[in-house]
């Protein structure tokens, strides 16, 4: 266990010097004391940016959930592995033991195979945040088959999309689901999603709200009765190393989503490794991350990291106002949670509601505070190290993304000296490089630029599912031999990062990626819409929001513009979810575009932000006439 938990700065350099020099080595010996392999890799790494492609632990075999639960059994068979905290505080939690969800995952996948599921068929889970959701993703690794699981609280469209690009030919959905004192009417949504996607052949339901929804003969099945009638006990899927774990989607600056492919071996050894090191997880600590497993945050921190290292994860099924806005606190103290992992957007929510709510609470198990998602705000910064960690414990920002399976820049804590706003050093074997516009690398510290990553690291997404082409334009095209991030950083006098925010057309609302395209081509389904922009501006509580300026087809009275954002609204909720819902819509005579007709998007931005003292040159514009006209009705 020698290098598995960095105890002190000078060993964080010394093993991040290490694992940069040479990191198959470093890689390999991980690999090598911390897993169960059925067999070895025949190779640590091969790689080639260029093409691109990335391999790592070749040749090995072996089955993700035996790492996560079969070697578990022995040693820590009674060890609860998922805490389950429904919406409702009033329901009774649920403690899964180790042993129990070895049973409960091989009845599942039992009733996967018995379904026709094969290694390599992808399966749809649209399940809300309920122990069904752990098991279908686990049972759909123990038979080698690639889950997708799509947040539920996507549209149909959004997920028939997905259903659709990745050919799923079973879906996982439940009755409905709760979320706060509202249910939500799942079922409903899988059913209209699947009037456009022939290639299903299966639904099978959990039951969670018990309301009477339809059940299509021959294609729809309740869950639990199969599971009850399955057998116990399922062989696990003998997996190489590089073969597709799961594809989950995220938005991209242009039109449909992007299926970030993760492999097996790499994915595992990455999440468990960050898990262990970046919360300093101890064997008899409770984790919580409040993300959804429809995130990467969830797949990365509250199942696959935390099973692989033996440890107990909360799974919170509701939403932090529900009952009150206590309710995180209340489940930190009454499940005496140790290290507590969320999102600036909800840091600042809570903060809103003033530190009474906090103090009636009893917090002294917390450890270490977590953060993700988002560049977490000086305010909101303090407010969580000062009332939630009363100052004793470290906050980790965590800067990372889908595509990068796990935590790339944090601190270490306990490790590394935190500072507000900053995420701080490179995890151990992170070759993090800023690049400067035309392409040239910044080297020293007190530099700012593009952030990108030199060297593979075995949590990088290998394809974008069906279009590795896209994956090669996206992310290794914009500078040679180099992935992009797509994110803006500094590196200040000590060499700390500050994640500086996107740079493409990918805006973070509440922690959610959202692209403009999208948005933008459900806003122009509306008849009355001749053409639209989408551009962020700062929010107190989401980080960012979305602004709208939109061009009618005619100009209407002005007493129709409410019902008409309504209708605009309506239609982005229903193409894409409620989150992407625009807070304000200025409707305009038109946009401001260049020459060639490209709408100039950070003239639209700094009017939003309310930041036009320097608008720059606008004299080149096709329109300039039209940047007064917006500025002048602007929101
Ligand atoms: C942003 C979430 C600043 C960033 C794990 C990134 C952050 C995108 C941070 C990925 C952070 C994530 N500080 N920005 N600590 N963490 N981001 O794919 O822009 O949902 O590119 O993955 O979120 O979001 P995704």
């Amino acid at each position: 266990m020698s290098n598995y938990h960095i105890k002190h700065l000078e060993e964080y350099y010394q093993v991040y010097r290490k694992s940069v020099r040479n990191p198959e080595v470093f890689w390999e010996e991980i690999a090598e004391e911390h897993f169960l392999w059925r067999k070895k890799w025949d190779k640590v790494l091969s790689w080639d940016f260029a093409k691109p492609e990335i391999k790592w632990f070749e040749g090995a075999k072996l089955n993700i959930t035996e790492n996560c639960i079969d070697r578990h059994i022995y040693t820590r068979g009674d060890k609860t592995a998922i805490i389950f905290e429904p919406n409702n505080p009033e329901e009774a939690t649920q403690h899964i033991s180790y042993r129990e969800l070895h049973d409960r995952v091989c009845r599942f996948a039992n009733v996967l195979k018995d379904q026709g599921v094969k290694k390599g068929d992808r399966v749809c889970i649209y399940v809300p945040m309920i122990p069904e959701l752990t098991v279908a993703i686990l049972a759909c690794a123990r038979i080698g088959a690639i889950h997708s699981v799509v947040f539920a609280g996507f549209s149909s469209k959004a997920l028939s999309t997905r259903i659709n690009d990745s050919d799923c030919k079973l879906v996982i959905t439940a009755d409905g689901s709760y979320r706060g004192a509202k249910t939500i009417d799942l079922k409903g949504i899988v059913d209209e999603a699947l009037e456009s996607c022939p290639g299903v052949k299966t639904v099978l339901v959990a039951k969670r709200i018990n309301s009477a929804i339809e059940m299509k003969p021959n294609r729809d099945y309740w869950l639990q009765p199969l599971l009850d009638d399955a057998y116990h006990d399922c062989d696990p899927e003998i997996m190489d190393a590089e073969d597709p774990l799961f594809i989950l989607y995220t938005s991209g600056s242009t039109g449909k989503p992007k299926g970030m492919v993760h492999t097996i071996a790499g994915y595992m050894v990455y999440t468990a490794y960050t898990f262990k090191n970046a919360f300093q997880y101890r064997e008899h600590d409770v984790f919580w991350c409040t993300a959804d497993i429809g995130w990467i945050t969830g797949h990365s921190y509250i199942v696959y990291g935390p099973l692989a290292n033996g440890a107990t994860s909360v799974m919170f099924e509701g939403v932090p106002s529900y009952p009150d806005f206590g309710r995180f606190w209340d489940i930190v103290q009454k499940h005496k949670v140790n290290q507590f992992y969320t999102a600036p957007t909800a840091i600042r929510a809570l903060a809103k509601q003033g530190a009474e709510l906090v103090e009636k609470y009893d917090l002294s198990s917390l450890k270490v505070l977590g953060s993700v998602g988002e560049p977490i705000n000086e305010e909101a910064w303090h407010w969580y190290n000062d009332v939630v960690g009363k100052n004793k414990s470290p906050i980790i920002d965590t800067w990372w993304q889908t595509e990068t399976g796990g935590m790339m820049i944090t601190p270490i804590p306990f490790v590394t000296p935190t500072k507000p706003t900053f995420a701080t050093l490179p995890f151990i074997g992170v070759q993090p490089a800023l690049m400067d516009e035309t392409g040239n690398e910044l080297k020293g510290n007190q530099v700012e630029g593009r952030l990108c990553i030199k060297f593979p690291w075995p949590g990088i997404a290998r394809t974008i599912w069906g279009n590795h082409q896209r994956y090669k334009d996206t992310y290794f095209s914009t500078f040679e031999n180099m992935y992009f991030t797509g994110d803006g950083a500094l590196r200040d006098e000590v060499g700390y990062y500050r994640i500086t925010g996107r740079v493409d057309d990918v805006i973070i609302v509440s922690g959610h990626n959202l692209g403009t395209a999208p948005i933008e081509d459900a806003i122009n389904e509306h008849p009355a819409v001749a053409e639209s922009a989408i551009v962020g501006f700062p929010h107190e509580v989401k980080g960012s929001a979305l602004y709208g300026y939109i061009t009618l087809k005619e100009v209407g009275e002005s007493r129709m513009h409410d019902n008409l954002r309504k209708e605009i609204n309506q239609l982005i909720s229903d193409r894409i979810g409620p989150i992407a819902k625009l807070d304000k819509i200025q409707f305009t005579s038109a946009l401001p575009k260049t020459r060639s007709g490209k709408i100039m998007r950070r003239i639209l931005r700094k009017i939003a932000e309310r930041d036009t003292s320097n608008l720059g040159d606008i004299s080149t514009l096709l329109n300039p006439e039209v940047v007064q006209e917006i500025q002048e009705r602007a929101l």
